[in-house]
């Protein structure tokens, strides 16, 4: 099913160069979907672009998504080259783990133009191309998107950010055809550790150790690929994120409070 479902579908990927980008790129181009691969590192979206089962089926476009020209161009760049566009997956992301006393207001806005401001921007000159083809505009959060978390203020707050953009979207384009929808995952296994920010703006040398369950980025492949098969409007990674902040918030939020006050303490790089 999936394999039909994307033959000769036009994706642009976000975040396209590493982990959970990445993985979905190989995957959508073995299903047999044409690619535009954005993201900054060049070299490395080289990589994925021949690791894709047909040669010429998928763009590189370095982009960095902070920029609201390099963005459009990245989407005009994908829909020059196949024709057109019926798949945005906004991955491009950015962590920072600190507590948001003493963190440096560059380093907080910088993990807001990053997560948010670079799904805002491709969002928003996609839209029209995957509104004439009633495509699916796909977006990356995550858990910390969904409950406060002490040490991930700022970063759960651009994805609170983007659950709010993409429940309007769903809603403004649900009768124009067009399916909207946000993966929120828990630790996922990518490089993304390797670059989480401490409070200064500086990557942790070793950033603190998740204290939960780390899954494997093919699983988060594949609930992405469920979602924009099944045109869903959210999903969890594991699925049983969703049944706990519900009994946590029907438990007035006490017990899931003192959790994550003992799971994520202050800590500062050594
Ligand atoms: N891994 C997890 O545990 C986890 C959990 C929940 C949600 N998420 C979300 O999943 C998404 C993907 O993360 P990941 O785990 O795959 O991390 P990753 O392996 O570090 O990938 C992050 C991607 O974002 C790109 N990126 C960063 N800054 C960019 C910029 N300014 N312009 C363009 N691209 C930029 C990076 O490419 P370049 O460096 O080449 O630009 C890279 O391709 C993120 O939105 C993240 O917040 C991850």
């Amino acid at each position: 099913m999936t394999e039909q479902f994307f033959t000769n579908r036009v994706a642009l990927i976000t975040g396209a160069s590493s982990g959970i980008g990445r993985a979905t790129a190989l995957r959508l181009a073995a299903a047999g979907a044409k690619l535009g691969l954005a993201a900054r590192n060049g070299a490395a979206l080289q990589e994925v672009a021949d690791q894709a089962a047909e040669a010429g089926a998928a763009l590189p476009i370095p982009t960095d998504v902070t920029e609201p020209e390099q963005c459009r161009r990245a989407v005009e760049a994908t829909v020059e080259r196949f024709g057109k566009l019926d798949l945005l997956i906004c991955s491009a992301g950015l962590s920072m783990r600190a507590y948001f006393e003493g963190s440096a207001l560059p380093a907080l806005e910088r993990v807001m133009r990053v997560n948010f401001f670079g799904t805002l921007y491709a969002t928003h000159f996609a839209l029209p191309h995957v509104k004439r083809s009633r495509g699916s505009l796909v977006a990356i959060s995550s858990v910390t998107g969904l409950r406060g978390i002490p040490s991930y203020g700022v970063y759960g707050a651009s994805k609170f950010a983007i659950q709010g953009l993409y429940e309007s979207l769903h809603l403004e384009l649900k009768k124009h055809g067009v399916h909207v929808g946000v993966v929120s995952p828990a630790f996922v296994d990518t490089p993304l550790r390797d670059n989480v920010l401490a409070g200064d703006g500086q990557p942790w040398h070793v950033p603190p150790p998740p204290p939960f369950r780390i899954w494997p980025v093919e699983k988060c492949v594949d609930r992405i690929v469920r979602l924009i098969v099944k045109r869903r409007r959210e999903i969890v990674l594991p699925w049983f994120v969703g049944p706990m902040l519900a009994l946590d918030r029907l438990l007035g939020y006490g017990f899931g409070n003192w959790l994550l006050e003992r799971k994520f303490p202050e800590e500062s790089p050594p």
